[in-house]
């Protein structure tokens, strides 16, 4: 069976709907057709400052709401990041095989670090896509017959730490033998890259957006209406796909068409001359349906703090099996001593 590896961070109280429509709902579809590893990466949390039990809440919360989404702990294996010290071992190889230059041209990197300042950006938010490559090879399908398919659901935003984490398993496999496959993001064609509704050009961020332009997952139904209905379009009233012109409509045209199944053009024919306030009032109304059974769910699983925590140890036993062996083998390809 092909294989699947995601990760998020735990760095807000609630995932948004960026994540969820340029990830988390992948993650749960290719649960039914992959053997399929999701991580809650706290371990990348750390990379700019933050507050312990406010990252111990967030990390609860994530794995409720991944669960509320759909994620099924028997089919797919749903872990926390820091509970499998293979990670930051395999890091620690992979850092060591990884350009000073090539870390620094990673345009993440480049965005957050300017904006912690000079004096505030750590090594560990240089180093944050070694860790996210250590993440994804970990879980490199394992030698057998057939094609090894490998693929990581992410949004548009992580196809560079892709890129590297492909050059990376190429250049060890190149260096050391054949030992990973290369991983292929798995990015969706509408929904990559959900914008801000009050500054449509720019990306629905955790760190950057204002409370209004971003819905959040475990948002109140009244609020979650009110941002939709007031989110910024442009002074035309035609209900038209254009990135240029209507930035707008044209990421509230993708939100609908990836939460209702409808192709764009079929959008734009259903609501010729209906103007914004019906077009937003139904979109509206299919954001409510999807996220308030979501929140829900993810409100009574945090009620059963126990439930939780099985199926983190669960997870955690079963990610752990496979990154050891993993290490196992990138320590004898690299040369380290055996154990006897
Ligand atoms: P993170 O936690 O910022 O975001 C989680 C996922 O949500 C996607 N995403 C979006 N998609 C569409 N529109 C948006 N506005 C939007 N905002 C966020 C992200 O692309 C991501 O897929 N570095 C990663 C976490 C990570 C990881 C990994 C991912 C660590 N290790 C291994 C994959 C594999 C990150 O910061 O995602």
């Amino acid at each position: 069976t092909p294989r699947v590896l995601s990760g998020i961070q735990p760095t807000a109280d609630s995932f948004h709907l960026g994540n969820y429509l340029g990830a988390l709902r992948q993650w749960v579809a290719l649960q039914d057709t992959h053997q399929a590893f999701y991580c809650v990466v706290d371990l990348h949390a750390i990379t700019v400052e933050h507050d312990p039990a406010t990252l111990r809440r967030r990390t609860r919360v994530a794995v409720a709401q991944l669960l509320a989404m759909g994620l099924d702990p028997e089919r797919a294996t749903l872990f926390v990041q820091s509970q499998v010290p293979e990670h930051a071992e395999l890091a620690w190889v992979l850092g060591c095989i990884t350009g000073f230059g090539e870390a620094g041209r990673m345009t993440q990197f480049k965005d957050k670090s300017a904006k912690q300042g000079t004096g505030g950006t750590t090594v560990g938010l240089f180093t944050y896509p070694i860790l996210q490559a250590a993440d994804i090879l970990l879980y490199t399908p394992e030698p057998g017959p057939g094609e090894r398919v490998f693929q990581v659901p992410v949004g548009e935003d992580q196809r560079q730490h892709l890129e590297l984490t492909r050059t990376l398993a190429q250049r060890f496999n190149h260096r050391f033998g054949d030992t990973f496959v290369l991983p292929e993001a798995y990015i969706p064609e509408n929904a990559a890259k959900i914008t801000d509704l009050q500054e449509p050009t720019a990306k629905m961020s955790k760190s950057a957006s204002s409370p209004q332009g971003i819905i959040d997952v475990l948002e109140e139904p009244g609020p979650m209406r009110k941002k939709i209905m007031r989110a910024v379009t442009d002074t035309g009233t035609e209900v038209r796909y254009d990135e240029e012109n209507k930035a707008g409509v044209t990421n509230l045209l993708r939100i609908y068409s990836a939460l209702d199944g409808a192709p764009i053009a079929d959008l734009e024919r259903r609501y010729e001359g209906a103007g914004y306030g019906q077009f937003k009032k139904d979109l509206a109304a299919l954001v409510l349906d999807t996220f308030t059974p979501i929140r829900e769910r993810a409100l009574k699983l945090l009620d059963d703090q126990d439930q939780l925590d099985r199926v983190l140890d669960e997870g955690a036993a079963r990610a752990g099996e496979v990154a050891r062996r993993t290490m196992e083998v990138v320590r004898e390809r690299v040369g380290f001593a055996g154990r006897g």
